[in-house]
C-alpha cells in the first residue's frame, strides 16, 4: 500500500498539468471535498451549481486565499501557484469541462481590427519596435512592454505616450556625453565606471563606451530618450495603437 502510494507519487512529479492536478486533489483536497467532488462532511460539493459557476479566476483565488471562517483554508504557502492552477484544472475536469486555460484567452494573436492595425503601426511606420519589445522581440532602448496593460492604467498609459519625460521609467534614463570637439551623443545609459562610461546609442545597436579623461562632459539628460511620434499620429492610428498597447 505504502510503495504503491510512493510510486504514484513519484510518477505525479514528473506529470505536469491535470495529472498532477489529480494527485494532489487526491492528498490534500479529497478529505473533506469527495473523491469525485461529491462532497463529503466537511467541505462541499465542488461540482454542484455555485462551484461550476465560480469564474477560472474565481476557482484559483478562493484555493489560493480560502474562505474565512470555514474549514478551507488558504493554500498559498502550502501550495505553489502551479501546483494551485494544476488543481483547478483538475477540478474543471470533475465538473466535466475542459482543463483551465488562463492566460492563453489573451496572450493569442487578436482578432479586434483596431489591435492587428495597431501592431502594424508598432512593428512598422511609427517605429516602436526599434526600441521596445513584446513577446521577446524587438529593441532594448526602452522597456519591455509585456504585461503593458496591466502595469499602467489608461492615464499612466497616455501620459507615458504624450509626455514621455515627464516620468522616465527607472533604469532607462538618457545620458549625454559632450565630446572634445563639442558634439553631443545621446543614448542609454548602460554602464560607469571610474574610468568610462558607456552608452547604448538610440537606435540600440551599438553600445558604445567613452573615456572620462577624452570628453568634456557626461551628464544625465532629464529628457526621455522616448521621441514624440504618438503625438503627433492621427486620431484613429492613436486609437489603433492604443488598442495594441493595452492588449499586450
Ligand atoms: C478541512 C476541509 C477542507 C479541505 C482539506 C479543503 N477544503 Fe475546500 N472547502 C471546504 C469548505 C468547508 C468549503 C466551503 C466554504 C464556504 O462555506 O464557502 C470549501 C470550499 C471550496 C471551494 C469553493 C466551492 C464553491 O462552491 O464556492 C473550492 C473551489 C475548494 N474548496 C477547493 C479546495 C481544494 C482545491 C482543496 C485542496 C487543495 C480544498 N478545497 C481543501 C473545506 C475544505
Ligand atoms: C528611441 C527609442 C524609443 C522609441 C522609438 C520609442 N520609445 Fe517608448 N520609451 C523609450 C524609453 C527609453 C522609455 C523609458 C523612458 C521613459 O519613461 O520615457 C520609453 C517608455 C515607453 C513607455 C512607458 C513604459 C513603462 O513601462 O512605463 C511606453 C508605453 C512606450 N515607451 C511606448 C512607445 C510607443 C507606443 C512607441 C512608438 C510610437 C515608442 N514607445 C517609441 C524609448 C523609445
Amino acid at each position: 500500500m505504502m510503495a504503491a502510494f510512493l510510486l504514484s507519487a513519484i510518477s505525479a512529479s514528473s506529470l505536469a498539468g491535470v495529472g498532477e492536478g489529480q494527485e494532489l486533489y487526491n492528498a490534500y483536497c479529497q478529505i473533506c471535498h469527495g473523491i469525485l467532488g461529491e462532497g463529503q462532511t466537511m467541505g462541499k460539493p465542488l461540482t454542484d451549481g455555485p462551484a461550476n459557476r465560480l469564474a477560472d479566476q474565481e476557482l484559483i483565488d478562493v484555493i489560493t486565499d480560502g474562505r474565512a471562517g470555514t474549514g478551507m483554508v488558504a493554500w498559498e504557502g502550502s501550495l505553489s501557484e502551479t501546483e494551485i492552477f494544476d488543481i483547478a484544472s483538475y477540478i474543471r475536469n470533475l465538473q466535466g469541462k475542459p482543463a483551465l486555460s488562463l492566460g492563453d484567452d489573451d496572450s493569442g494573436p487578436s482578432d479586434d481590427p483596431n489591435v492587428i492595425a495597431g501592431a502594424e503601426l508598432f512593428n512598422g511606420s511609427a517605429n516602436c519596435a526599434t526600441c521596445h519589445s513584446y513577446d521577446e522581440k524587438g529593441g532594448s532602448v526602452g522597456p519591455s512592454l509585456d504585461g503593458l496593460g496591466s502595469r499602467l492604467d489608461d492615464d499612466a498609459l497616455m501620459q507615458a505616450l504624450m509626455n514621455p519625460s515627464a516620468t522616465i521609467v527607472s533604469g532607462f534614463g538618457a545620458k549625454e556625453v559632450e565630446q572634445e570637439d563639442g558634439t553631443i551623443v545621446r543614448g542609454r545609459f548602460r554602464n560607469d565606471s571610474e574610468l568610462a562610461v558607456q552608452i547604448q546609442s538610440e537606435d540600440g545597436r551599438r553600445w558604445v563606451t567613452f573615456f572620462k579623461e577624452r570628453v568634456t562632459a557626461v551628464r544625465d539628460s532629464d529628457e526621455s530618450l522616448m521621441p514624440d511620434t504618438f503625438a503627433n499620429l492621427g486620431a484613429s492610428e492613436q486609437q489603433q495603437l492604443l488598442a495594441f498597447l493595452k492588449s499586450l
